[in-house]
């Protein structure tokens, strides 16, 4: 038994029909490809016709050739052929032209739409999709689609105009060769439909495959620097080894249904043009059919043929576009955030006051693993607050809550005395900006990176911002200065540089409210004395949450709290948690910072 297709075959349709409005816009262009198309057709259509008049002409005893009431001789009927097929080529590069811009039209607008709905997915998506299948679904599955809006759109078109002309041409010919010609019709079908449904089974799961070999190149690719460290290259190479004979088992089994498609509709073509033949050769002895006529039935039954034998290819490659039109619409379908945009940012300046109320929160991926459980912290605008504890506490958690990438799941987080939810996402982020522990920069210059913080920011605030970060003055040194590239993930630029050029960008956003995770790799006391100094400067007039890992930090907070398994513990100034003899931080302190003892 085949296994039950995952949704109805009349849905998947509506689906491709939803895609169908990515060619509106270019309905214009689509329709003139359809007409040109459709002349184009009309012109092919009379070929069949046009070379039995021209063997009819030519041969001597047969009644005389008439077309639109003119009796032409040979040589007039091959120039006619010739301007038609000369009227034929250039109609059909037109339409072939526009069908195809119109179908890469549309899947670049379709990528773009699914690039925007891909980026506005809440975090929580992210967390349950892999990298690697979500660009295979940017990647593969467009493909497929554009593959259908440039080519089987039009080849459906073209075919099955092609069937209708050749049915009537043929029932006009000679009715009783029709009838017989028509009768191998059923065996088409029938194998069509058996194979043709494998087909689409095997290649959905063919696809699915290979989207999880992508995924494993994905992922090594990112993390190459893990791979080679740990020596994993032959590791890798098997994951990826495995995938790919999963992938070849099915797509295989796909090739073996597929050949032998072809191989049965091959000579089943050629066994019913070798029936037709010898029929009408029969016909022929009677005296019911002349032979220029058993030529024109012939190419029609080519033509006839053609259509039909295109139709598994068309059949398949239509299945194919239903998987990943299915899977492209899943993605589209998923709500997304709400988009920042700038006005909304600027329209809503906060003060930088916030409080954590019982906040309880497990991660959607993760449901049975309570990671915060009833945190209370209430944190005036411009306080510092450091967080410690130990690994896997929730320091990191708190502060995804605060930018809103989750929900708590009970109690609140305010803003200003706002419940978080009340206000528009853009606000909540626009006056929040993170200097997270690993620096992760873009491809692109150094001044784009310091930019990221505020696009648009006029040159004169980047250099200021990068001045007060104390990245200016390295960035001088290089030859192209601000226009130096970084890399890729900033590889050029060592540790120290990354860490002011982030605190550069988040100055730029002159946020409201700061998140930094301090770098627990460390630096050269040098480097170490700019990050302090750029980050007094950073702090300076606003509310700071620091996941701090050095002592110099978190002497320069209003308070610290203590997070362990997802509650606070304690909190205090430095020197009033050291004060408590058996506390959680004066021995977190003493062996973090080697103090007290
Ligand atoms: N995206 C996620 N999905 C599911 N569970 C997660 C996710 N991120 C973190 N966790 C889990 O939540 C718990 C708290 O993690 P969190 O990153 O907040 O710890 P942390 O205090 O920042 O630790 P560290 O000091 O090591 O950075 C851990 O048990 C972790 O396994
Ligand atoms: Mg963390």
């Amino acid at each position: 038994m085949a296994a039950p297709d995952p949704k109805p075959r009349r849905e998947s349709l509506r689906e491709l029909a939803h895609l169908f409005a990515y060619v509106r816009p270019y309905r214009r262009r689509f329709y003139i490809a359809m007409v040109a198309s459709f002349v184009s057709m009309t012109f092919g259509a009379l070929f069949p016709f046009l070379v039995a008049r021209l063997l009819a002409a030519a041969a001597p005893g047969l009644p005389p050739v008439v077309i639109a009431g003119l009796r032409p001789t040979l040589d007039q009927v091959a120039v006619v052929l010739i301007a038609s097929l000369g009227i034929q080529a250039v109609l059909t590069f037109f339409s072939s032209l526009s069908f195809n811009s119109v179908g890469e039209r549309a899947v670049v607008d379709l990528r773009q739409a699914l690039y925007a709905r891909l980026i506005a997915q809440p975090m929580a998506f992210f967390g349950e999709h892999r990298v690697g299948e979500l660009s295979s679904r940017l990647s593969s599955d467009l493909a497929q689609i554009q593959d259908t809006l440039t080519f089987t759109v039009a080849q459906i078109i073209r075919q099955s105009m092609l069937l209708v002309v050749g049915l009537v041409a043929i029932a006009a010919t000679s009715l009783q060769l029709s009838g017989i010609m028509l009768a191998t019709v059923p065996v088409f079908m029938l194998a069509a439909v058996v194979f043709g449904r494998k087909v689409r089974r095997f290649s959905r799961e063919a696809q699915d495959r290979l989207a999880e070999t992508a995924t494993v190149v994905e992922e090594t690719l990112t993390g190459i620097a893990n791979v080679k460290a740990f020596g994993n290259e032959a590791y890798e190479q098997r994951r990826y080894a495995a995938g790919l004979a999963g992938y070849l088992t099915v797509i295989l089994r796909t090739a073996r249904s597929r050949a032998a498609l072809v191989a049965f509709i091959i000579f089943a073509i050629f066994g019913a043009i070798v029936l037709v033949l010898w029929w009408g050769g029969r016909l022929m002895q009677t005296g019911q059919l002349t032979h220029p006529q058993l030529t024109q039935f012939i190419f029609y039954t080519l033509f006839i043929g053609g259509a039909v034998s295109a139709l598994p290819e068309i059949f398949s490659s239509v299945q194919k576009t239903l998987g990943a039109t299915q899977r492209v619409r899943e993605l589209l379908r998923e709500p997304g955030e709400e988009i920042p945009r700038a006005e909304a940012v600027a329209a809503r300046r906060l003060t930088g006051d916030v409080r954590f109320e019982a906040v309880h929160f497990r991660y959607p991926s993760r449901p049975d693993l309570p990671v915060l459980r009833g945190v209370s912290l209430d944190v005036r605008a411009g306080e510092k607050i450091a967080l410690v504890g130990p690994s896997g506490a929730g320091k990191s958690t708190l502060t995804a809550l605060l930018l809103r990438f989750y929900e708590p799941d009970t109690g609140a987080l305010l803003l200003d005395g706002k419940d978080a939810r009340e206000l528009p996402l853009a606000a909540v982020r626009g006056n929040l900006a993170i200097v997270p522990q690993e620096v992760l920069l873009f491809g692109g210059s150094i001044r784009e990176n310091i930019a990221y913080g505020r696009p648009g920011a006029s040159e004169a605030d980047i250099r200021a911002a990068a001045e007060r970060a104390y990245c200016h003055e390295f960035i001088a040194r290089f030859p192209e200065g601000y226009d130096t590239l970084v890399g890729e993930r900033g590889v050029k630029l060592s540790g120290g540089q990354r860490q002011r050029l982030a605190i550069a960008r988040a100055l730029l956003r002159d946020p409201a409210i700061l998140i930094l995770d301090e770098a627990t790799s460390s630096l050269d006391s040098e480097s170490e004395a700019l990050i302090q100094s750029a980050l007094a400067t950073l702090l300076a007039g606003r509310t700071a949450f620091i996941i701090a890992h050095r002592l110099a930090t978190v002497r320069q907070c209003d308070r610290i709290c203590v997070l362990e398994s997802g509650v606070i513990t304690e909190t205090g100034t430095h020197a009033e948690l050291m004060a408590a003899p058996s506390g959680t931080y004066r021995r977190f302190a003493e062996l973090q910072f080697g103090v007290g003892a």
